[in-house]
């Protein structure tokens, strides 16, 4: 019996990999622009990073993360997100002494054990982006904006932007016994891990999605009648700001997010178009994060984008598919040889540049050439080469043009700047 890939991690095969590049290189052109560097942190990192940072009580926590003891008894654990990854090294090499190195962006593999379904999946990708050590709301802002430019840019328009503030240490701890004492009332329509850690996060039964919590908390306090002075201050300039970008985005008072380092500021980028998993982007605000983990006391903002959702909700149709560019077809066995040699110099100097090594009749190779979606072909025979010209023919309406071998390269990138390919 052959061997399968693990559940709930996929292969991303070559017919989809146009899509994945297309959204890696637009975020690189993007978030240069806005003076974001990219940091590669490792998969694995000490558990304790992410116990202490996502926090004991999350989902992610107590139920997803893939946890193992090394052979020298360490506990590791597969990385669930990439925030508390880079601030582990932003702290650890002292990142913050650095000229720009404040704004930091990666991209790769996160781990969660979920139920996988369309959209989420054991092993899935994020794109991500942080900004360390600014506090003013403009860098929200920024960072919407940023990531509004970028769904933009790929053609992702069936999404919209809910905003929220979570208040910060001053504020928070009054909500939290406010949403205890509500909570408190109803505990009855609960679910079992809600009745456990309603005291211990109350947060968290907001986001729950079993029935009888979302009913029950329909008339919960809400967070922003709970801010104090500065966050209330701190959100309404950032809705300022946001109107002066024209990024567009609602208010939702419930998104409390499921992780716990977040203060203030957090979002969602939401679609209708993926059923439950509903956020292709989520991000927010952390300015306890970098002090709690032991570096100097920093706010940041950030998000992460899941690539897999975005890739769902991609036009396919505009991704342009690499086919070759020339398919040499020979003719006898003098032929395949010069050919061969010719194939290489094409490759060496850009050309995307294909021929059959297995000894395919030219009819055969013809078909071949048409199934790759070639652009143009060549046939070399005998004659070909003792006048070192042939005739190269536009495989999409079957015009030939005379022209000599050693300006083939130039021939096709010409004829393929002009048509814009
Ligand atoms: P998150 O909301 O846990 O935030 O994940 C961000 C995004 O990753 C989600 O909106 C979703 O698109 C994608 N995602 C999460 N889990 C899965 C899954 N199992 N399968 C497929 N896609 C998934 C964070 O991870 C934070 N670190 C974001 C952040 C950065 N906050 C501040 N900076």
């Amino acid at each position: 019996m052959s061997i399968t890939g693990i559940k709930g991690m996929n292969d991303i095969l070559p017919q989809e990999i146009a899509a994945w590049q297309f959204l890696e290189q637009q975020a690189r052109q993007i978030f240069r622009t806005y003076g974001y560097k990219e940091i590669r942190v490792p998969v694995v990192e000490k558990t304790e990073l992410f116990c202490r940072s996502i926090g004991e009580t999350t989902d992610i926590v107590e139920k997803e993360m893939y946890t193992f003891e090394d052979k020298g008894n360490n506990s590791i654990t597969l990385r669930p997100e990439g925030t508390a990854p880079v601030m582990r090294s932003f702290i650890q090499h002292k990142l913050y002494n650095e000229a720009n190195s404040s704004k930091l962006y990666y991209m790769g593999p996160m781990f969660r054990y979920e139920r996988p379904q369309k959209g989420r999946y054991r092993q899935f990708h994020q794109i991500g982006a942080e900004a360390i050590g600014e506090n003013d709301p403009r860098i929200d802002a920024q960072v919407l904006a940023m990531l509004s430019h970028f769904f933009e840019a790929v053609g992702i328009t069936n999404v919209s932007l809910q905003i929220n503030s979570l208040g910060c240490t001053a504020c928070r701890p009054e909500y939290r016994a406010a949403l205890i004492e509500f909570l408190t009332q109803r505990l009855d329509s609960l679910c079992d891990d809600c009745k456990r850690r309603y005291t211990s996060n109350p947060l968290r039964v907001l986001d729950c999605k079993a029935a009888g919590c979302k009913e029950a908390t329909l008339q919960a306090p809400s967070v922003l009648e709970h801010l104090c002075q500065e966050c209330d201050q701190h959100f309404s300039t950032l809705q300022h700001h946001l109107h002066a970008l024209k990024v567009e985005f609602e208010i939702n008072s419930r998104m409390v997010r499921g992780l716990d380092y977040y203060t203030k500021t957090t979002f969602e980028m939401i679609t209708t178009a993926l059923g439950s998993q509903n956020a292709v982007a989520a991000g927010g605000r952390y300015d306890g994060l970098i002090k709690d983990l032991g570096g100097p006391e920093l706010p940041g903002i950030g998000f992460a984008m899941g690539v897999e959702r975005l890739a769902l909700l991609l036009d396919q149709d505009k991704l342009q598919i690499e086919v070759p560019q020339l398919f040499i077809a020979a003719l006898g066995e003098r032929a395949q040889n010069e050919g061969f040699i010719l194939l290489n110099h094409l490759q060496r100097q850009n050309v995307y540049a294909h021929m059959d090594f297995s000894g395919k009749s030219l009819k055969a190779q013809m078909r071949l050439a048409n199934k790759l979606g070639s652009i143009f072909t060549l046939v070399l025979g005998d004659n070909e080469l003792d006048t070192a010209t042939a005739k190269l023919k536009r495989m999409a309406d079957g015009t030939e043009q005379e022209i000599k071998l050693d300006t083939l390269a130039s021939t096709i990138a010409a004829a393929l700047d002009a048509e814009g390919i």
